[in-house]
C-alpha cells in the first residue's frame, strides 16, 4: 500500500490527500479517504485524471449512484452529470451558496467532481463548515433551531437556462428535512438549511421564515467556516452533503469549464436533539 499524506486546507473544512492514486487505490487506502471525508467535509486530490469508468467505480465505493434528475449527463454515462460552463455565460451552476439534492427526502452524501476543462483563471469553489457554524451559534439558537424542521424544493430549477435538463416529470413535492441534523455518520450537529432550496420553516409563513432564514445563511457562510478549493488540471474533489455547503465561484465569463459530477445516494436525516 502506497503512502500517502492529508493536510489540512482550512482551519474548519477541507483535506488536501496527496499521494493517491484514486484508480488504483486498495481497500483500506479508499476506507481511509472516507474516514478523511467525514473529517474535514471535502477532500481534494491532485492529478487523478479519471476517465469516466474511474468515475463511477469510485462513486461505486461509497454507495449507489444517485443520478439527478435535472442536469444533462455525460454522452453515454446517464450516471454522470455534467457541469458545463460556456463561455458566453455569466452565471453558472451552483453559483450561489446550496446543498445538492437537499430536495430529496434521501438526499445525497457525497458529490464527486473531476476537473475535465478548467479556465486560465477563477472558478474556484467554497465551502463552508455546518458543524463548525452550529458549534459556533449561541446555545439558545442552537436549541431553537434543533426543534425546527424546514420545507426544502427542487422549485428553484424551473425556468432555470443554465443547461440543467428541462424535464417536468423530473419535479417532485417539497420534502422536510430537520434544520439541525445528525451526521448519519459521525452524529455531530450540523444546519441543514441552504438558500437555493429551503423555502420556509414548517409550520411557519413563508414571510415568517425569510429574515431567519437569511440571518442562518449570512451566519453559516462566514469565512472562518470556510475553506477554498483552487481547481488544477485531473483534480477530484469529494464532499459530503450532511457536513459542507458550497459555492461556485462564477468569475471566468468569456472561457468554459466542464467538470463530471456523480452524487452517491444518502440516507433520510434526523434530527439533533
Ligand atoms: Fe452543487
Amino acid at each position: 500500500m502506497s503512502e500517502w499524506e492529508i493536510e489540512k486546507i482550512a482551519g474548519h473544512c477541507g483535506a488536501r490527500l496527496k499521494g493517491i492514486s484514486l484508480s488504483r487505490a486498495s481497500n483500506s487506502e479508499l476506507q481511509k479517504m472516507r474516514s478523511a471525508l467525514f473529517e474535514h467535509g471535502v477532500i481534494v486530490m491532485p492529478d487523478q485524471n479519471l476517465c469516466p469508468d474511474d468515475q463511477i467505480q469510485l462513486a461505486r465505493f461509497f454507495g449507489s449512484i444517485d443520478v439527478n434528475r435535472f442536469f444533462t449527463p455525460v454522452s453515454n454515462y446517464p450516471a454522470i452529470a455534467e457541469v458545463r460552463t460556456s463561455p458566453e455565460q455569466s452565471a453558472v451552476i451552483g453559483g450561489t451558496w446550496h446543498t445538492d439534492h437537499s430536495y430529496d427526502t434521501a438526499p445525497a452524501m457525497c458529490s464527486i467532481l473531476s476537473a475535465r476543462e478548467l479556465p486560465p483563471f477563477g472558478g474556484d469553489t467554497h465551502f463552508a463548515s455546518m458543524s463548525a457554524a452550529y458549534g459556533a451559534m449561541s446555545h439558545g439558537l442552537q436549541k431553537m433551531l434543533s426543534n425546527l424542521r424546514a420545507w426544502h424544493s427542487d422549485d428553484s430549477f424551473l425556468n432555470s437556462n443554465l443547461g440543467l435538463a428541462n424535464n417536468p416529470d423530473a419535479f417532485r413535492d417539497p420534502v422536510l428535512h430537520p434544520v439541525i441534523i445528525k451526521h448519519p455518520v459521525t452524529g455531530v450537529p450540523c444546519v441543514y438549511v441552504n438558500g437555493d432550496f429551503t423555502t420556509h420553516f414548517e409550520n411557519w409563513s413563508i414571510e415568517e421564515s425569510t429574515s431567519l432564514l437569511a440571518y442562518i445563511y449570512r451566519f453559516v457562510t462566514q469565512p472562518i467556516f470556510t475553506a477554498r478549493v483552487v481547481w488544477e488540471p485531473g483534480m477530484v474533489a469529494i464532499w459530503d452533503n450532511r457536513l459542507v455547503q458550497h459555492y461556485a465561484t462564477a468569475d471566468y465569463y468569456g472561457h468554459s469549464r466542464l467538470m463530471h459530477r456523480i452524487t452517491v445516494e444518502g440516507v433520510p436525516l434526523k434530527g439533533f436533539n
